[in-house]
């Protein structure tokens, strides 16, 4: 990729279980093995879920290699990060005591700066840096957005993530404003999407809004798979099985899109305007009109 700074994308969603750590680890998966990419994943949520499905396992010390070893002693990211089982994808693996980041910062600017600094050290080496975070407002994800180019907004097609990324979105608006002008919305990404009522009226509901607000949207979204299971199970990428062919269809659509969007100039990069949402979300919008599909009543 050209020009010497790497694309850095936070996937971030103040709403936890909505397809975070899997759009992470799947699309470092084909930047990396199907685009060629360079890719570094941070795994900022101390479950290390990710750093678990990349295949960082026992056999590396992550006493000393981890994200809270780089930040609590100041080592550079390249000092901690590990090769995962996948050729492309270096990792800066998760570890429980990551937890200690808000004590030890709280809310102030200086893990801010620290995140930026380290990053920095080490983002020329990359093509892509993805951020996994925790579903929380802590100084680790404000620390992410901070230091990123794009944020992008994995989201299950229910009422339920709608709060979780508006708050989001409210949250980078702010960091934005205060500490990285550049940050912009890569989109909003809807996972583990089925063929039922409930979602298609979703979908609908997502579409017109997102447009109203000004906030990107994929049109294509990621659909529901057992794959992810299989992937859970063996502590791999969905999309790196045999035979994952819906779910590696979907993600590669994701991951054209954003190679197209990274390579636009950001000034025709829409700015989401939450104003414009107001405070009725999906609950009231649908009211009683959601038909399950099972029942067709007829006054
Ligand atoms: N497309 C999908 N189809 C089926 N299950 C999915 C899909 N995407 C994610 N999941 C499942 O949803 C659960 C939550 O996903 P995860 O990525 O861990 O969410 P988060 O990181 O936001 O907490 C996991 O069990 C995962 O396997
Ligand atoms: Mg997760």
């Amino acid at each position: 990729m050209a020009g010497d700074r790497s694309q850095i994308i936070t996937f971030a969603n103040i709403k936890g279980g909505v397809g975070k750590t899997t759009a992470v680890v799947n699309i470092a998966y084909l930047l990396a093995v199907e685009m060629k990419k360079r890719v570094l994943v941070i795994d900022s949520d101390d479950q290390g879920n990710a750093s678990k499905a990349l295949g960082i396992r026992d056999q590396h010390d992550l006493e000393t290699e981890s994200l809270w070893y780089a930040l609590k002693h100041k080592k550079s990211y390249r000092d901690v990060m590990v090769e995962s089982a996948y050729e492309g994808i270096w990792v800066v693996p998760s570890t429980k005591d990551l937890k200690g980041a808000q004590l030890a910062f709280g809310q102030s600017v200086r893990g801010i700066r620290l995140f930026q600094k380290l990053l920095k050290q080490v983002e020329k080496d990359f093509d892509f840096v993805l951020i996994d975070t925790k579903p929380q407002i802590n100084i680790l994800l404000q620390s992410a957005l901070a230091a990123s180019t794009w944020y992008l907004i994995p989201s299950f097609p229910e009422p339920d993530s709608y709060d979780g990324f508006i708050d989001l979105l409210a949250e980078a608006g702010e960091i934005q404003e205060e500490f990285n002008e550049r940050l912009a919305c890569l989109g909003v990404l809807l996972t583990s999407v089925k063929k039922i009522p409930a979602h298609e009226t979703y979908l609908a509901f997502i579409s017109k809004h997102m447009k109203k607000a000004n906030v990107p949207y994929f049109k294509s979204h990621i659909r529901s798979s057992n794959s992810m299971a299989t992937g859970s199970l063996h502590s791999c990428p969905a999309v790196s099985l045999p035979g994952s062919y819906n779910i590696k269809e979907d993600y590669m659509k994701i991951v054209r899109v954003i190679l197209r969007q990274v390579a636009k100039n950001k000034s025709s990069i829409m700015i989401p305007n939450l104003e414009v949402l107001g405070i009725s979300g999906p609950h009231e919008e649908f009211g009683l009109e959601v038909n399950d599909g099972n029942e067709q009543v007829e006054l």
